[in-house]
């Protein structure tokens, strides 16, 4: 039991002990009538699904492993601003539940003392310029007490970095309160302007050198702010301001 105060994000949860993927089993859902706010929490994910085809590493009992069903009804270009949104709330969500010191890197992981500690999995199901459904499916490290080799140097846990034990479920409600109080927020004001606010001042990646890919090429600039999309805009070497929508952004030395 979760005693959420939430009106309707997480009033139906779909728990699992073991499943592949929450984010798969959220779109079944979906695809067959589940309404906007469900969602489905394992304790384990078999196959945990992260971005760019990677796999996330899903370990029983230790970590959030959610995906929740958003059907927003926005054009799917507006799509990545539900995720940046969700970055923030979840953000803000894993502060207030720890008073850990938990820092967004754009678009939407997070990170703690410079270390991933949460990524964001956003898939969407679009028909003739309409959104379907969203499907925001939220990996968190919480209770991890190590990790592969591969991943030391990068990857961390609410509890490695705070040397304590954190409860899931204090931290999945001030989420989901966040969540659905900036939801709402965006489809009432139909921008971003508030959230964008926000979301600048827990962002580690503003005033950084990054590295960029964009258009299959590869360059260092400096992410200078935020446009009024959401998008990351960077002044490159020669002083050209460009703005990257998505894909891979490195914060140098991270
Ligand atoms: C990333 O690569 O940063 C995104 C990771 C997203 C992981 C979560 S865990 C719950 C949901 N189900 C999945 O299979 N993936 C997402």
């Amino acid at each position: 039991l979760y005693h959420l105060k939430t009106k309707w994000l997480g009033r139906k949860i779909v728990h699992y002990h073991q499943i592949d993927s929450t984010n798969k089993e959220a779109k079944k859902l979906a695809a067959s009538g589940e309404k906007e706010g469900t969602i489905v929490i394992s304790e384990e994910q078999l196959a945990g699904r992260g971005r760019l085809g990677r796999t996330w590493i899903s370990p029983a009992g230790t970590g959030i492993w959610m995906s929740v069903i958003l059907r927003p009804s926005i054009a799917p270009t507006d799509a990545s601003k539900i995720t940046l949104l969700a970055g923030l709330a979840v953000c803000e969500g894993i502060k207030e539940a720890t008073g850990l010191p938990v820092q967004i890197k754009w678009p939407n992981d997070l990170v703690l003392h410079n270390k991933k500690i949460c990524g964001i999995l956003t898939e969407m199901s679009a028909e003739m310029e309409k959104i379907n459904y969203i499907i925001l499916g939220i990996g968190i490290n919480v209770n991890t007490d190590s990790f592969p080799e591969d991943l030391k140097n990068t990857a961390t846990s609410l509890k490695i970095e705070g040397e304590k034990e954190y409860d899931r479920k204090e931290i999945v409600k001030a989420i989901l309160m966040y969540l659905e109080q900036y939801y709402e927020l965006y489809m009432k004001n139909q921008d971003m302007e508030d959230l964008l606010e926000k979301y600048k001042n827990h962002c580690l990646t503003l005033g950084k050198e990054v590295k960029i890919i964009h258009r299959n090429e590869e360059f260092i600039g400096k992410a200078v702010d935020l446009s009024k999309e959401g998008e990351l805009m960077v002044e490159k070497q020669d002083g050209q301001v460009i703005t990257v929508f998505s894909g891979e952004v490195s914060v140098r030395g991270l």
